[in-house]
C-alpha cells in the first residue's frame, strides 16, 4: 500500500495531537507535532529576552535555534531545544500565553515550514498544526480540519495539564484557546483555516479512539 502526508489542522486543543500521534503509530507513520516547534521557538525567546519587535533579534535568535524530536524509552515523542528535552516546559501556560505571538511572525513561519518540509520528504507522515494542508503540505493526500466546542476543549486541557502538576482555572484556559484561536485565524501571515479540499472532524462528542479509527478510515479511502 502506497504511503501519504496527512495533515491535520484546527483550533487550539481539540485533540489533533492526540488523534494525529495514535492514528500515525497504529499507521507505521512518522508523526510531526508543529505546534511543539513553535513552542520551543517561544521558550527559547522568552529565555533569551528576545524582542519580538526588532526583526535583527528575531532572525539571529532563530540562527540559534536547533529544534528535534526523539522517542524516549517509553515510546513517547520528547522535544528538545538545542539538545535539551523541553517537553513538559513548553506545555505550560506560560508559553502557551505567548505562543501565538511568536508564531505570527513571518520570519518565525518562514524557519519552521523549511523545517517541516524537510521533514516530510519522506511520505508516511502524519503532521499537525494550523498551516500543514494549506502552506507547508498543499499537496497532502488527506486534509483533515479538527475543530471542538471551546468549554469541552478547555476541559480536556485542564485535565492534561491537572496530569501534569499545573492546576489552572478552568476560564484562564478558556481565556488562553480562544485568544490563540482567534490570533491564529486573524494573523497576516498563513492563518488558521480550513483548507477547500479537508474534511472536517468536529470531536465534541467524540472519544480519542473514535477519532483515531475516523483518520484512519479516512486515509484508506485514499490509498
Ligand atoms: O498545536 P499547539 O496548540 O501546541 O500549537 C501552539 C501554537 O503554535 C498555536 O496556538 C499556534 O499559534 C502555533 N502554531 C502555528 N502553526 C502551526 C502549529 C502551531 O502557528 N503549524
Amino acid at each position: 500500500m502506497s504511503k501519504i502526508i496527512i495533515a491535520i489542522d484546527g483550533h487550539s486543543s481539540c485533540g489533533k495531537s492526540s488523534t494525529a500521534k495514535k492514528a500515525a503509530a497504529n499507521m507505521a507513520y512518522s508523526y510531526i507535532d508543529t505546534g511543539a516547534m513553535y513552542r520551543a521557538v517561544t521558550l527559547y525567546f522568552l529565555q533569551n529576552h528576545v524582542s519580538l519587535s526588532n526583526p535583527k533579534e528575531v532572525e539571529k535568535a532563530l540562527e540559534n535555534i536547533s529544534i528535534e524530536f526523539r522517542i524516549n524509552s517509553a515510546g513517547q515523542n520528547q522535544t528538545y531545544l538545542n539538545g535539551l528535552n523541553v517537553e513538559d516546559e513548553i506545555r505550560k501556560l506560560y508559553v502557551a500565553n505567548k505562543v501565538s505571538e511568536v508564531s505570527a511572525i513571518a520570519a518565525v513561519r518562514h524557519a519552521m515550514v523549511d523545517q517541516q518540509r524537510k521533514m516530510g520528504k519522506k511520505k508516511g507522515l502524519v503532521m499537525d498544526g494550523r498551516d500543514i494542508g494549506t502552506v507547508v503540505f498543499p499537496e497532502a493526500e488527506l486534509k483533515i480540519f479538527m475543530t471542538a466546542d471551546p468549554l469541552v476543549r478547555a476541559q480536556r486541557r485542564q485535565i492534561e495539564l491537572m496530569e501534569k502538576g499545573e492546576v489552572l482555572d478552568i476560564e484562564e484556559i478558556l481565556e488562553n484557546i480562544k485568544g490563540r484561536d482567534v490570533i491564529d485565524s486573524t494573523r497576516a501571515e498563513s492563518p488558521l483555516k480550513q483548507a477547500d479540499d479537508a474534511v472536517v472532524i468536529d470531536t465534541t462528542y467524540m472519544t480519542l479512539d473514535e477519532q483515531v479509527d475516523q483518520v484512519i478510515l479516512l486515509a484508506d479511502m485514499v490509498v
